[in-house]
């Protein structure tokens, strides 16, 4: 791939635990370069999710622009984040901590993203892996935002697996519906890497201590703490993880379709998020779009997403050992 077709990417983050594999995959990877982090609550506080945006990319070597972003859902009450799945600091509860000088851009995250839209128009990618607020609101700023864009591609939602915040809602989507919404009708080229796909995917924890132990270096030595923690969670809930403590690759899957959208079986199709009610947060997908359903919300010229419903797991996750294993750390 030449730098012209490099994927030029800002990451809208809630970090998280996957949310920073996730993030040093897309540094460890030759074809990403992440020109902004913006960050979101959800697994953590915005505060919070952004000192982690900072730490991780200094502890890395980087210097990438980080924003703040929005604290709370546009109109849901905030829920406490999910400090038993992330830990309170949201990378597992690490140590001690380097102290890291990187400052914050002052902008807020979505002004970041409308003005880094507008400067290179149809170059940007946005890759969404936390509650899509940010989003929303850069939509608002900007309505033509989805023609300055070239792709936005987001973790969340499910079509035909369960949910793991309720039967039928998947947890960025849960925590703002309305922006959700809003962001799966506004026309962009989107991508919905979902449960359907992330729950097939499975990192083991003893491949990220084969990284650590290959790269020597602290930015992967608090991956793997962050993920051991993570595991735990996992391991208590999942059969198939009891034994060998792993993950789900949920955010880390949507960089991978980024690097290697081959390895996805894609359905094209309307989506909506159901916003209050027993269904709250769930995505639903018009999957009989040849029948002219008359409830308003459906009509045929909603704009439709390619949504992942079936993934090769074994070549994503040699792909993200084989990336992971490159010198893409500087010495430490
Ligand atoms: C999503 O929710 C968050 O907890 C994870 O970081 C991921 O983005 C999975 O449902
Ligand atoms: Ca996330």
């Amino acid at each position: 791939m030449t730098s012209s077709q490099k994927h030029t990417v800002i990451y809208d983050t809630d970090p998280g635990v996957d949310d920073a594999m996730a993030l040093y995959f897309a540094m460890a990877h030759p074809d990403i370069d992440v020109v902004g982090i913006t960050t979101t609550f959800g697994n953590v506080s915005v505060e919070q999710a952004t000192t982690n945006a900072l730490y991780l990319t200094a502890l890395a070597g980087r210097t990438i622009p980080v924003t703040r972003g929005v604290a709370t859902p546009w109109f849901k009450d905030a829920e406490a984040p999910p400090a038993h799945i992330h830990g309170a600091d949201g990378l597992g509860n690490l140590g001690t901590r380097k102290l890291v000088v990187q400052t914050i851009d002052p902008r807020s995250s979505a002004q970041f993203i409308v003005d880094m839209a507008r400067a290179r128009p149809g170059e940007i990618t946005l890759v969404a892996v936390g509650p899509l607020g940010n989003l929303s609101l850069a939509l608002a700023l900007e309505p033509t935002l989805p023609t300055l864009l070239r792709e936005v591609v987001i973790m969340g939602g499910t079509v035909i697996e369960p949910g793991n915040v309720s039967p039928v809602a998947e947890a960025n989507i849960w925590n703002d519906p309305h922006a959700a919404d809003r962001v799966f009708t506004a026309g962009w080229k989107l991508t919905m890497v979902g449960l359907d796909v992330t729950h097939r995917v499975v990192v083991l924890l003893s491949l990220f201590e084969k990284i650590a132990r290959r790269q020597q270096h602290p930015a992967t030595d608090a991956l793997c703490h962050a993920v051991e923690f993570y595991a735990r969670f996992y391991s208590g809930l999942y059969k198939h993880l009891a034994s060998t403590p792993g993950c789900f690759a949920h955010d880390l899957l949507a960089f991978i379709y980024l690097a290697k959208p081959e390895l996805f079986t894609l359905d094209t199709k309307a989506v909506r998020v159901a916003t209050d009610g027993l269904a709250q947060g769930q995505t639903i997908v018009n999957r009989r779009d040849f029948i002219n359903y008359p409830q308003v919300g459906w009509e045929k010229a909603k704009p439709r997403t390619q949504v992942c419903m079936e993934v090769d797991a074994s070549a994503c996750v040699q792909l993200f050992e084989n990336t992971m294993m490159g010198n893409w750390l500087p010495p430490s």
